[in-house]
């Protein structure tokens, strides 16, 4: 890998790795936040606010971003350290877990971006399931890492 020579591996590494781990923190951060708030309005059976439907917007977009820097971080990672994706059974469920994560912060931003250009309000129940749906492979992706990683 000609990046790795120039300013050798191991510093390589540790850049890579300190990015793996902040996004790890922005996506997980996010997922948490917006679930915290998504569940008060829901259980007040209130829609948010203008403000706030813009706020979990832009929150969709930083937690989307963080996933595919962590999807370039990991598959940049592997090549560097592995050179192949066979490392370990449990590493294949991790990615399976880090592509969960993807799909639903993909496809909720894709609802909530309509649901704006319609002007209509987002699905709370929809938002409810895709926020789940991301946490089980959050979860997933973690404990394959703490697994293949060991
Ligand atoms: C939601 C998604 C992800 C989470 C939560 C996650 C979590 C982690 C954690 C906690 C570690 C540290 C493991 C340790 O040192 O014990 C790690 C390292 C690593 N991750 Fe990820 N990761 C994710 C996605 C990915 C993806 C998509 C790939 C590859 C395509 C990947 C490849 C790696 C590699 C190669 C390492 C370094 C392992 C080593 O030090 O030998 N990760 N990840």
């Amino acid at each position: 890998m000609i990046y790795g020579h120039i300013i050798g591996q191991n510093i390589m590494e540790i850049i890579l790795k300190l990015i793996h781990y902040l996004s790890i923190f922005a996506a997980g951060g996010i997922g948490v936040g917006g679930a915290v708030i998504q569940s008060i309005y829901t259980k007040a059976n209130k829609i948010p606010e203008p403000h706030l439907g813009k706020a979990f917007k832009v929150l969709g977009i930083i937690g989307l971003i963080s996933i595919i820097i962590l999807w370039i971080s990991g598959l940049t990672l592997v090549n560097l350290i592995y050179g192949s994706f066979s490392i370990h059974w449990a590493f294949h469920m991790k990615l399976f877990g880090a592509l969960i994560v993807l799909a639903a912060s993909a496809f909720g931003n894709f609802h909530l971006h309509a649901s704006s250009k319609n002007q209509t309000a987002p699905n709370t129940i929809l938002m409810k399931r895709i926020a789940s749906i991301g946490r089980i492979g959050l979860v997933a992706a973690l404990l394959g890492a703490a697994i293949a990683f060991s």
